[in-house]
């Protein structure tokens, strides 16, 4: 289980190199003001919100990669920001940029990751076999990535981040780029691991498209402008807005400060 709670971050521009002598403010970034949720285990949790609503950076949080400003996060119960090794190892991050090594073949990013997790080589290969048969990727697996496509890059990835078996899976817009078939691959995986055979995994995913998350999220986080503006299952979304489209009720709950300062000038 993932419990966020009123997570903010803001990222400070550095000042123009060189003599100026005009001072310049600093230029501060908001990138997340106060984002909340809970996933459980054996559930699929999506964070929706368009471009620059502040995703990438609470996922980012959330792998540890950056300090927050504000706020607290746990994993299964432990404190990410006191114990964040703990919390990393029953977790597995596919992050947006994939980051995979282009010298070592996919099987070779696998197992490595497997080690970096305290795993014996033994259990990584064996584990980088049952992931390879899971995601449809055996042809891939003595390739080495460079020159990997877009969907080859992100099975080898996804692949890495489960090979300690995490109970906790998050996923940085882990379509992007796919095509149908890929993308569909996917979405299995995803559904099996949330089942009991699967593992009953806590899974979190962000993503700006809304059929994404109507056909495979059991609950919607709405992110926008940094901060979880509504929360629920797509049905409750719809209930909420009055609406019966869902991306229709999305855009009211997205853009809803717009709309109110829009009306008031
Ligand atoms: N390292 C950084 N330095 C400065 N600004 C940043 C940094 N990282 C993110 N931001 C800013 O924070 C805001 C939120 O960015 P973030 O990447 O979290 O959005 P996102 O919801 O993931 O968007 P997208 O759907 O485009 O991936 C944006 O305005 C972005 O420009
Ligand atoms: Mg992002």
């Amino acid at each position: 289980m993932i419990e966020v709670v009123a997570l903010a971050k803001q990222f400070v521009a550095p000042q123009p190199r060189g003599l100026s002598f005009k001072q310049v403010p600093p230029r501060v970034v908001k990138a997340v003001r106060q984002v909340s949720f809970v996933a459980p285990d054996g559930h699929i949790t999506g964070l929706l919100g368009p471009n620059g609503a502040g995703k990438t950076t609470t996922l980012r949080m959330l792998a540890a990669l950056i300090a927050p400003d504000a706020g607290r996060m746990a994993v299964d119960g432990i404190d990410v920001a006191s114990r964040p090794r703990e919390a990393l190892a029953r977790m597995g991050m596919l992050s947006d940029a994939r980051g995979l090594y282009p010298r070592l073949t996919a099987r070779e990013n696998i197992v490595y990751y497997g080690l970096l997790q305290g795993m014996d080589r033994e259990a990584a290969s064996a584990r980088a076999e049952t992931l390879a048969r899971m995601l449809e990727m055996r042809p891939l697996l003595d390739r080495r990535t460079d020159g990997f496509s877009q969907g080859e890059r992100m099975k080898t990835a996804l692949a890495r981040s489960l090979v300690h078996d995490p109970p906790n899976i998050v996923l940085d817009e882990p379509t992007n780029g796919l095509d149908v078939l890929a993308t569909r691959a996917l979405r299995e995986a995803l559904r099996f691991l949330r089942t009991p055979e699967g593992g009953g995994k806590c899974i979190v995913f962000s993503t700006h498209i809304m059929q994404e998350v109507q056909r495979l999220c059991d609950s919607v986080v709405v992110v926008s402008h940094g901060r979880s503006v509504a929360s629920g299952t797509v049905d409750e979304l719809l209930a909420q807005t009055a609406e019966r489209d869902f991306e229709e009720a999305f855009v009211k709950l997205a853009f809803a400060e717009e709309r109110a300062q829009g009306a008031t000038s």
